[in-house]
């Protein structure tokens, strides 16, 4: 990840036109993971060019497995995978890289990794995970900064219910549980599209798996599963960052291999705030804004299918060109405002305490130098900078480039005047 690259952005064009959604990051990251319990080769398409990808396919390298990436697919050979001990440096470079916890203690019965540690977004506790793991049969022991997790005589089917519908903890499970010894309940299971993705694709790896979607999950063990080819699902956070940025412009967008079924919660907050939004099958979504939108009263993130927390960011930037007083409630992760410093710079009017935010809608904000300081904060940057008068510098692109494929070409291919630049 280059840290010298910034974004350069002229404001106030509108953003209009039509652009492809790209795959999920937080379904690709996973089915990844997922990808070292089949022996064979496992094929899959529609995969984002994303450095947090780059990353997992180097997880997967170490642990014996043969990745090849052509364009959007990726294939993953497991035949011979053996490794169970994640790098200390590949668990820093991504904290996500503890969803290989629960594959690879399933295929090899062991697994080895450094604590994850906080990230941008402050404490990221896997006492959940940890938990479940052990009412399956795993022994987990922590020490000297290591989890040293072993299944000597395998796992086992339990009933398993989490006090919060953590995704990461319910995916280690699946991943743990298909090749389980008897049945595996999950309640207060997380209920996002991601997870729906990740037992579609262990189910054609004969997988048996019930009621992902819903609040219990049900996994009846299997000896072994075989590999499989998968497309990944859209990203609904990338494609409502972009409306975010059509929102914040006037602008106009037709977005193509979106599932708009996945986004109800925010397509609600943006229609009530006067924009429009009609999906018209096969992947297809209209959206338009008009030129002042107006405050939604209050934004609470809650987890699916509730106001997802990833979208915060960029729609708390268009709330700040908006007619009225907008209240953020943020009760995913406890450190998820650090843009609002940055969006101030740019002029807008905010106040953040804990886990709330006030944004007072202004008539126009101006360009800055700002910098991102995690990967959705940095999103909202360059949807407000987009809005702005006159030019912005935004740094620490390598946050946008962990979720966002190439975010510069395809906002300049809808209007934006962007483009990345390597500081001296
Ligand atoms: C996933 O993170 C996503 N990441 C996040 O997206 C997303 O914001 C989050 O789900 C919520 O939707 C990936 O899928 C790679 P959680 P995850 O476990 O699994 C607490 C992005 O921008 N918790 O549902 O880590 C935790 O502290 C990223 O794309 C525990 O207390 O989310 C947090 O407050 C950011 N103990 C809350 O639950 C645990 O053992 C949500 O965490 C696990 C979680």
């Amino acid at each position: 990840m280059d840290s010298r690259q910034k974004l350069v952005i002229s404001g106030g064009r509108r953003i209009e036109g039509e652009l492809a959604v790209q795959g999920a990051k937080n379904s690709v990251l996973v089915l990844l993971s997922a990808a070292v319990l089949a022996h064979g080769e496992s094929i899959l398409h529609n995969c984002p060019q994303l450095t947090d990808v780059d990353a997992a396919c180097r997880i997967l390298s170490c642990l014996g497995c043969r990745c090849v990436r052509s364009g959007g697919t990726i294939c993953v050979d497991a035949s011979t995978a053996a490794g169970f001990e994640i790098p200390e440096s590949l668990m820093r470079e991504m904290r996500s890289s503890i969803m290989f916890l629960g594959s690879v203690l399933g295929r090899t019965g062991r697994c080895r990794l450094s604590f994850p540690g906080g990230c941008e977004l402050g404490a990221r506790p896997i006492d959940l995970h940890l938990a479940a793991l052990r009412q399956m049969g795993a022994e987990i022991t922590e020490q000297h900064g290591y989890i040293e997790c072993t299944a000597a005589s395998g796992l086992h089917g339990a009933r398993i219910t989490l006090s919060f519908p953590s995704v990461g903890a319910t995916e280690n499970i699946l991943l743990a549980a298909v090749t389980a010894d008897g049945t595996t309940e999950i309640h207060n299971a997380a209920r996002e599209p991601e997870i729906c993705d990740l037992a579609a694709f262990l189910v054609k790896c004969g997988a048996r798996i019930s009621g992902a979607g819903g609040s219990v999950i049900t996994i009846e063990g299997v000896e072994r599963l075989y590999p499989a080819e998968h497309s990944v699902m859209p990203d609904r956070i990338v494609a409502g960052t972009y409306l975010c940025c059509a929102a914040a412009t006037g602008g106009e967008l037709i977005l193509s291999r979106c599932k708009s079924e996945d986004m109800t919660a925010f397509l609600a907050v943006l229609e009530s705030m006067g924009c429009r939004a009609y999906s018209y099958g096969d992947g297809k979504l209209y959206f338009d804004a008009q030129r002042r939108l107006t405050a939604p009263p209050t934004i609470r993130t809650m987890p699916y299918p509730g106001f997802p927390t990833d979208i915060q960011a960029p729609i708390m930037a268009v709330t700040t060109l908006a007619r009225g007083t907008s209240v953020f409630v943020e009760t995913i992760f406890d450190n998820r405002y650090r843009h609002v410093p940055e969006l101030v710079r740019l002029g807008a009017s905010i106040k953040a305490e804990g886990r709330v935010a006030v944004v007072e809608g202004v008539r126009s904000l101006s360009g800055a130098k700002v910098h991102a300081a995690e990967l959705r904060g940095g999103a909202a940057l360059v949807t407000a900078a987009l809005a702005a008068e006159g030019t912005s510098e935004i740094s620490g692109v390598c946050y946008i480039d962990r979720g966002y494929d190439s975010i510069e070409n395809v906002l300049r291919s809808v209007g934006a005047d962007i483009k990345r630049v390597t500081e001296k």
